[in-house]
């Protein structure tokens, strides 16, 4: 479960997250975040995975507290995926490649199981 609470993020003078964000999102729920350009939804998401310090607040990971300094922040990244606005993929790299390096970099998986989870990944997208 992700739990946030009271979180606020600003950037120097710049109030981001203003208002006390509070929510708790379960297991395998979609939660879509919507607003104007610029109202801080990538901002947001950022301070879930520890990318942006926290202004204030908290945000609990299966319980853990990102922003403590105690939690080992990597071992919790490796449970929170992020595809970035702009996907920041490697051009050097195929698609398999691409999509392949964080399983067998993070997770240690063996380049065959990875490969055989991305094209099953990528099935289910496209319906082949
Ligand atoms: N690293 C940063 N340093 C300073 N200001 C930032 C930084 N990142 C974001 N901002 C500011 O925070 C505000 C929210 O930006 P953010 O990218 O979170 O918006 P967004 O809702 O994701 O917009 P979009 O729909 O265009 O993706 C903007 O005013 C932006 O200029
Ligand atoms: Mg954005």
């Amino acid at each position: 479960m992700i739990k946030v609470e009271d979180l606020k993020k600003s950037f120097g003078e710049n109030e981001v997250l203003k208002k006390n964000i509070n929510v708790e999102i379960e297991q395998q729920e979609v939660v879509v975040v919507i607003g104007p350009s610029g109202s801080g939804k990538s901002t947001f998401l950022r301070c879930l995975n520890g990318l942006e310090d926290i202004t204030d607040g908290h945000v609990y990971i299966e319980g853990v507290d990102i922003a403590d300094k105690k939690s080992d922040i990597n071992k919790i990244r490796t449970e929170v995926g992020m595809v970035f606005q702009q996907f920041n993929l490697f051009p050097h790299k195929t698609v398999m490649e691409n999509i392949t390096l964080s399983p067998l970099k993070v997770r240690k998986i063996s380049k065959e199981q990875a490969q055989e989870k991305g094209v099953t990944v990528a099935q289910s997208w496209f319906g082949r």
